[in-house]
Parts: structure tokens; sequence; C-alpha cells
């Protein structure tokens, strides 16, 4: 089984009856999806909301039932991937692009766990570009502000055209150094108009980190999952 997969493994084990679940993006979140998957087929009853379309579609296919956002008050566990983890357990996330949704879904996730393989770990975040989901209008006049935080900016392509995001979005990709404060870098990001998300998750909202080894072993850095 390869790491994604167990910490994946490791997460859903956490999910209980009647539970309204949030599910991630990308290719760990793939794995939990699946697995819950199975749990369904198998009798637990629950209610999902997705952080995105593919992951809507991938939960349809295997017969998972979701839940309108309108529907529903809050969610109970939030299962998710991300592109970097420090050591305080601040997040990177949104390399699939889907941060605006998936931040909406932790803010208001009783528990959050996050899924990574050890490779995602840093001491300090920047090895991994901030995504930033900008309204297309005027999107370029925001480039040299992100670029004066100490960012090297790239709009991300699909192909030949801009990156869309699921919300009719586009994103640029801000490469930092080293970010020592990445809740102060998050407020000055926002402070751009035209700025809808960036990929900068704080550490507050992260209940869980379950990260998953090349070795075969799965680690539980950040909680106490009992
Ligand atoms: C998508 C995300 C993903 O969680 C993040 O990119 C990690 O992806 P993967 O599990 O494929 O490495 O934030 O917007």
């Amino acid at each position: 089984m390869n790491p994604k997969q167990l910490a994946a493994l490791k997460a859903v084990e956490y999910i209980r009856e009647d539970m309204i679940v949030g599910l991630g993006t990308g290719t760990t979140a793939f794995y939990a999806i699946e697995k819950i998957g199975e749990m369904v087929q198998g009798g637990l009853r629950i209610r999902t909301v997705s952080s995105s379309l593919a992951s809507a579609k991938q939960a349809v296919a295997a017969g998972i039932p979701q839940a309108g956002m309108t529907e529903i008050k809050g969610i109970d566990i939030y299962i998710d991937g991300a592109d970097e983890v420090d050591e305080r357990f601040n997040l990177v996330k949104g390399g699939g692009g889907a941060l605006t949704r998936e931040k909406i879904l932790a803010f208001n996730s009783e528990l959050f766990i996050v899924i990574i393989d050890d490779s995602k770990l840093s001491s300090t975040l920047g090895r991994f570009p901030i995504a930033v989901e900008m309204v297309p209008f005027g999107y370029n006049l925001a480039i040299p502000h992100l670029e004066a935080l100490g960012c090297k900016t790239i709009v991300r392509q699909s192909g030949d055209n801009f990156y869309k995001t699921d919300n009719g979005n586009w994103i640029i990709d801000c490469q930092f150094q080293n970010i020592t404060d990445p809740k102060a870098l998050e407020e000055a990001i926002h402070a751009i108009p035209g700025v809808v998300e960036c990929g900068l998750f704080s550490n507050s909202w992260v209940d869980r980190v379950i990260s998953g080894n090349e070795d075969g072993t799965v680690r539980e850095l950040k909680g106490n999952l009992s």
C-alpha cells in the first residue's frame, strides 16, 4: 500500500454512522473517497459534501450519498490532503485548485483530518507555491501587489488557457521562499482586492495530521485519535 493510501485508510476509521462527511480533493483524498464508497456499500449511513466537482463525481460513481450545501448546518468530519505541512501544522493547500471550497469545509468542520505522506513535511512553509484564487476582472493588477509581498508569480494554465476553478475564477501561483508568519502573509494576500482565497491554512483549524511513509508505517503527527 502506498503512503497516501495508508494515511487515507487510517483517517476514514474515524467516520461514524449518520455523520456529515466532507470529501477532500486530490490523489490522497481519492483513496479516502474510494474507501468511504466501500464502507457505504457495506451499510454505513452518512451524507457527504465535496470540496470539488471532481470529488463529487467520484463520490456519485461510488454510490456515496451527497447532501446539498444548503441542507446542512455544519460538517462533522472533513478529510483532505495538503501540499505542504510545517512543524507547527500550518498547511499549504490548493495544488488541485480547490482551495476555496476546501477552506469553507475546513472552517466549518468539527474535526479536520489532514492526510499526507512524509514528503509533504517541511520545517517552514515555502517549498510549494501558494495558490491565490482571483476573480478574473483585474487579476493582472493584483500581480505586482502579490510580488511586493516577496514572491514570484505565475498564472496557472490548463493547456493553452488559464486554469479555471470550480468557482469560475483564475489561480495565481505565488512562489515564496520562507514563510515564517503564515497568518500575516494570509492577511496581506487577502487585503488585495479581487482575491477570493489563498491556499494558506492556519494550524488552528487542523485537528489531526496523519502521515504515511514509504516503509509502510503511518503516524499521527497531530492530535490523539482514539
Ligand atoms: C487540492 C488540494 C490537495 O489536497 C493537495 O493539492 C494535495 O493533493 P495530493 O493529495 O494529490 O498530493 O489542496 O486543492
